[in-house]
């Protein structure tokens, strides 16, 4: 593995590494146990679009490791006034041992990895979000103990979310069920290559796909960057919501999932959020183990 640029990359095997990786520093953090791994590594940081979790538990991560991260945002960097991307990491790999980068087209994800010549990691696209979904396989499997024929099923819009979800939901032995309107599904390469598997459904009717989840996710319905299409969107998803009915048609036990920030009212009530919050909000924390295991996977 030499970059994190999306999920479909990664194998099964190289999955549970990390996840299994992410535990112990999960473990070594909460016992104080000194995990270097990183010594005097350095991480570049470019936003193109607002974070909270993502800056800052790449930011902890790295100097928990021993390492050192700088933030970039591209209202002070050369990209914003029109530098290319391929300029840009070229100059970067000679100062820095790895980037961590949020923008908009995977495209650019791909040409940071392609002309660079360290390890690149995507901290979110319009097309996938695979530390995020690392995190998620991360909290699952703390609370279910195993992924393997567990189902997973995500509400809402058919963004970087749903598509990380599909791809890791797969790769790691579950069935994963999306439930979104007709315009508004997954990428058409992930879902070929989903129902290829057998163990994938789409449709637009959210109790079908609902049915027996033992995880139900959801995500904002307009993302970074579709402002625009925000009254609209309210309009088309005003159904695609995980409120207490949907829930009931779930496992007893099952999880609500949510990758934050979340809009109550809108992709999920207040009174699913706040009675899953634990959950939530460890899935958050996972941020953290989650992404330390990829840094020191591949800066190490
Ligand atoms: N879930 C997530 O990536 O959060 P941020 O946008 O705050 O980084
Ligand atoms: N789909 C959301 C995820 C945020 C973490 C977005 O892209 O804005």
């Amino acid at each position: 593995m030499k970059h994190l640029l999306k999920l479909s990359d990664l194998s099964t095997e190289e999955i549970f590494g990390i996840l299994n990786l992410a535990d112990q520093l999960k473990y070594e953090r909460k016992n104080n146990i000194r995990h270097h791994h990183l010594e005097g590594k350095k991480l570049g940081m470019i936003f193109q679009k607002s974070s909270t979790r993502t800056r800052v538990s790449f930011e902890v991560g790295m100097y928990e490791l021993g390492g050192y991260a700088l933030f970039l945002s591209d209202r002070d960097l050369q990209i914003g006034r029109g530098e290319p991307i391929k300029d840009t990491v070229r100059v970067l790999s000679r100062y820095l041992d790895g980037i961590m980068i949020r923008t908009f087209a995977q495209q650019d994800v791909e040409d940071l990895a392609a002309y660079g010549s360290i390890p690149i990691i995507n901290g979110l696209t319009d097309y996938c979000h695979p530390c995020q979904v690392l995190a998620d396989l991360m909290t699952i499997r703390e609370y279910k103990g195993s992924l393997k024929g567990l189902k997973l099923c995500f509400v809402g819009d058919g963004n970087n979310m749903a598509n990380s979800l599909i791809v890791g939901g797969l790769k790691t032995g579950m069935e994963v069920s999306v439930a979104c309107p007709d315009h508004y599904r997954p990428d058409a390469d992930i879902l070929a290559r989903g129902f290829a598997t057998g163990r994938l459904t789409v449709t637009s009717d959210i109790k079908a796909a609902a049915k027996d989840a033992d995880v139900l996710y959801t995500d904002v319905w307009a993302s970074m960057g579709q402002e625009a299409e925000k009254a609209e969107r309210e309009k088309v998803f005003r159904s695609y919501c995980v409120d207490s009915d949907l829930l009931s048609v779930a496992k007893p036990d099952a999880m609500v999932l949510h990758c934050l920030p979340a809009h109550r009212g809108e992709e999920i009530t207040d009174e699913v959020f706040e009675s899953h919050a634990t959950e939530i909000f460890d899935e958050a924390e996972n941020r953290l183990h989650a992404q330390k295991a990829v840094l020191v996977k591949l800066l190490k």
